[in-house]
């Protein structure tokens, strides 16, 4: 058995829909992978994230649900990891209110995702402008060492880097510093239109697609009409296959799109069949994910309270 690093891991994801699998290779993979690899591993449903634009409650909470099953699906392991939804621990939401107090403006306002709604003349509301702080208080209050994410979220870890910092400055040495985790080879999925893969641009490949959706979101993989290298193809084909077995095929068919198309959903076909499975098995036991999910929130709420006592402390508002 490989020793642990006496690190702690975390990281989670929104229940906006069915996570992609730009979230697959980009974020969740790396938490099975790593689940052995970290002394505690805590990985969350961020519903309250997700508020920002869940605005259906009943499509939010069959999604919280579809959401775990797809975890424990492909191999979260509740034996190891610290499984929990977000909005179970209001500690979260109370640390983001004190870091509210302590962020100034232009560090929100210098946030990529909220530069590119404004410049999009996109509605935003004040959740959105305080995501990143939200993200902030999610990491910090487990002292968390190492965050597995994907590239767009790059910039949301080095803001909760510098508000533990600033944090630390104010009322003395209280939060860890945490560190991204991105492989540089799945950092930034490409959709099926060739931009970054995300449900708001309506190009995702859903990771529990049946057979049927993935033949036809694979026929629908943009090729340039000259026959040149579909450069597009063969990034998202390489997910599913080793790079050394796919470029003679793609040398054999060059130029012939429809069958490296069929080829891509037959490879994707065979990756997620044992997926899909244990998808299904789990999701005959709806009782036995709530339980899991009821655990790991007893856990981390515990976690949670225990810092922000000295949180609390520190700040000055307990006078007893
Ligand atoms: P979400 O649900 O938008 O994304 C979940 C994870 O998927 C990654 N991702 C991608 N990676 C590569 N290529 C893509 N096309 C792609 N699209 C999405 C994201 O980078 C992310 O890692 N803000 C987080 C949720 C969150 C969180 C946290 C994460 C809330 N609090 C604390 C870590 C720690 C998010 O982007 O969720």
């Amino acid at each position: 058995m490989t020793k642990k690093m006496n690190k702690r891991m975390l990281s989670g994801i929104k229940p906006t829909g069915r996570p992609h699998i730009g979230n697959y290779f980009g974020a969740m993979r790396q938490f099975v992978e790593l689940q052995d690899s970290f002394e505690s591993v805590f990985v969350f449903i961020a519903d309250y994230h997700a508020l920002n634009t869940a605005k259906n409650p009943e499509e939010l909470t069959n999604n919280i649900l579809n959401l775990a099953i797809d975890y424990l699906a492909i191999g979260l392991d509740p034996q190891k990891v610290i499984f929990y939804q977000q909005s179970k621990i209001s500690e979260h939401t109370e640390l983001a209110w004190i870091f509210n107090t302590l962020t100034p403006m232009p560090v929100l306002e210098r946030a990529h995702v909220y530069k590119d709604a404004k410049a999009k003349g996109k509605e935003i509301s004040v959740g959105d402008f305080d995501y990143p702080i939200l993200m902030s208080s999610d990491i910090l209050i487990y002292d968390a060492d190492v965050v597995p994410v994907g590239r767009d979220q790059k910039q949301h870890i080095e803001i909760a880097r510098d508000t533990a910092q600033r944090f630390n400055n104010l009322y003395g040495d209280t939060f860890n510093l945490p560190e991204e985790y991105i492989l540089e080879s799945t950092q930034t999925i490409p959709g099926i239109d060739g931009k970054k893969m995300s449900k708001s641009y309506k190009n995702t490949i859903p990771l529990f697609s049946t057979e049927e959706e993935i033949e036809n979101l694979s026929k629908r993989v943009v090729t340039n009409s000259d026959g040149s290298f579909p450069e597009n193809l063969f990034t998202i084909h390489k997910l599913f296959k080793n790079e050394d077995e796919l470029k003679p095929i793609y040398e054999k068919y060059a130029g012939q799109f429809k069958i490296l198309k069929e080829i891509l959903a037959e490879d994707i076909n065979t990756f997620l069949t044992p997926l899909r499975n244990r998808r299904l098995e789990i999701e005959k036991n709806k009782s036995e994910v709530l339980d899991i999910l009821e655990k790991g929130a007893e856990v981390a709420k515990n976690i949670a309270s225990n810092k922000m006592v000295d949180v609390r402390k520190k700040l000055g508002v307990i006078i007893n």
